[in-house]
């Protein structure tokens, strides 16, 4: 039975979940509305429906992240409004990152301000884009510009959902998954040691996931220190997604980038004397075993450092890092030198054939 507690709401996963929708309260709402996109609406809403008694009516929206915009946002508000909407209403998010970062986002803006839960539908949103508060959309091609911190009044985790995802969109939560891990949870770690995972059906799994999240956000909810543990894998892993966007046929994914940023700043934790050489093989091993190897261009390297300099998280010219302190660990505010992150970079290079260079 899992249920986590985050400031004044539950979590619940797996079976817990299915049993809190079933006895979900309706009675305070004046009107129920579910969002959903139409993958959502195909894959998921019939399972929703089998474990929702109340009256609701729905809100799709075209998927994809090119649609986490304000339009987007103002045409929910006008369904909402055009079908007698009011501050009593609940709006139900059942969908993956982009509905619960959408839908949060007009919910808390709705009259002043709403409630919603969120019933995330992808590993990505299950383990990190459901949890937390974070809402918004984005402006351009830039990402999460407009938004706001928003707490839903309860998140229901089922699984069973991931049934119907790709093994693409499952990557997406992989990464975020391995990353809590490092950081925070060396049990959780042990356990994705194994070839045979399966998040669909282990949700222990999930909620050891959840649970590092819940608990650097109850500690840090508007991202001031602690949160920065979150960042481990992500300041490499940010410039290499944008560098990826801009330069290759075909774009990596947050997940793909994250995973190339989790090894090489691992490879920055082990140059920085705090892993072993062995830690930082198992980690790659681990890796290894959730994604394939991309390869880098030799003369691209640099280009993907200069768009590191932009991250918003630098200060007086250093590039910030989170690092890990052991596997399990994991130590805020780092700074690395240009030439030792080109030199991870490099190190990554040798994970295909996994011929690890072993000089300190
Ligand atoms: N708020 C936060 O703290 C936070 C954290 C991490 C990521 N995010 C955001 O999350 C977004 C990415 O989330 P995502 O990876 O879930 O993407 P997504 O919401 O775009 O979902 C990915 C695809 O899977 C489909 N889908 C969803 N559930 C499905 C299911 N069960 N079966 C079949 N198809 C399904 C969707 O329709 C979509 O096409 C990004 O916008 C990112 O910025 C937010
Ligand atoms: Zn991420």
């Amino acid at each position: 039975m899992s249920q986590i507690k985050l400031f004044d709401h539950m979590i619940s996963v797996g079976i817990t979940a299915k049993n809190a929708l079933s006895a979900f309260d309706t009675s305070a709402y004046s009107t129920i509305f579910c969002l959903v996109d139409e993958n959502t609406e195909k894959h998921c809403l019939p399972v929703f429906k089998e474990n929702f008694k109340g009256e609701f009516q729905i809100i799709c929206i075209a998927s994809g992240e090119e649609n986490k915009t304000f339009e987007t946002c103002t045409e929910i508000w006008r369904q909402l409004l055009s079908n007698g909407a009011n501050r009593e209403s609940l709006l139900i998010n059942l969908g993956g990152g982009v509905i619960c970062d959408t839908g949060g986002f007009v919910a808390g803006n709705f009259k002043r301000g709403i409630s919603f839960v969120n019933i995330p539908t992808t590993l990505l949103a299950m383990v990190d884009a459901a949890i937390g508060g974070k809402t918004g959309v984005n402006v351009d091609s830039l990402k999460n510009q407009i938004g706001s911190f928003e707490f839903p009044e309860a998140v229901y985790v089922m699984p069973e959902f991931l049934n119907t995802l790709t093994e693409q969109e499952l990557k997406q939560g992989y990464a975020e998954i391995l990353k809590h891990a490092l950081i925070a949870d060396f049990d959780l770690w042990q356990s994705l040691k194994s070839e045979n995972v399966d998040f669909a059906t282990d949700e222990n799994l999930l909620a050891k996931s959840i649970r590092i999240k819940t608990s650097i956000v109850e500690e840090d909810p508007e991202e001031k220190e602690k949160r920065k543990l979150l960042n481990f894998g992500h300041t490499i892993g940010h410039a290499i997604e944008s560098w990826s966007q801009n330069n290759s046929e075909a774009a990596l994914s947050h997940g793909e980038a994250v995973s190339i940023g989790i090894i090489a700043e691992s490879f920055l934790s082990y140059r920085k004397s705090n892993i072993s050489f062995d830690e930082l093989k198992e980690i790659c091993d681990t890796v290894y075993l959730y994604f394939n190897p991309v390869y880098l261009a030799e003369d691209k390297l640099g280009e993907i450092i200069e768009l590191m300099q932009y991250d918003k998280k630098n200060k007086n010219d250093e590039i910030n890092f989170t690092l890990l302190k052991n596997i399990g660990i994991g130590i805020i505010d780092q700074t690395a030198s240009k030439e030792l992150i080109l030199e991870s970079l490099e190190f990554y290079k040798t994970f295909p054939d996994r011929n690890y260079i072993a000089q300190k």
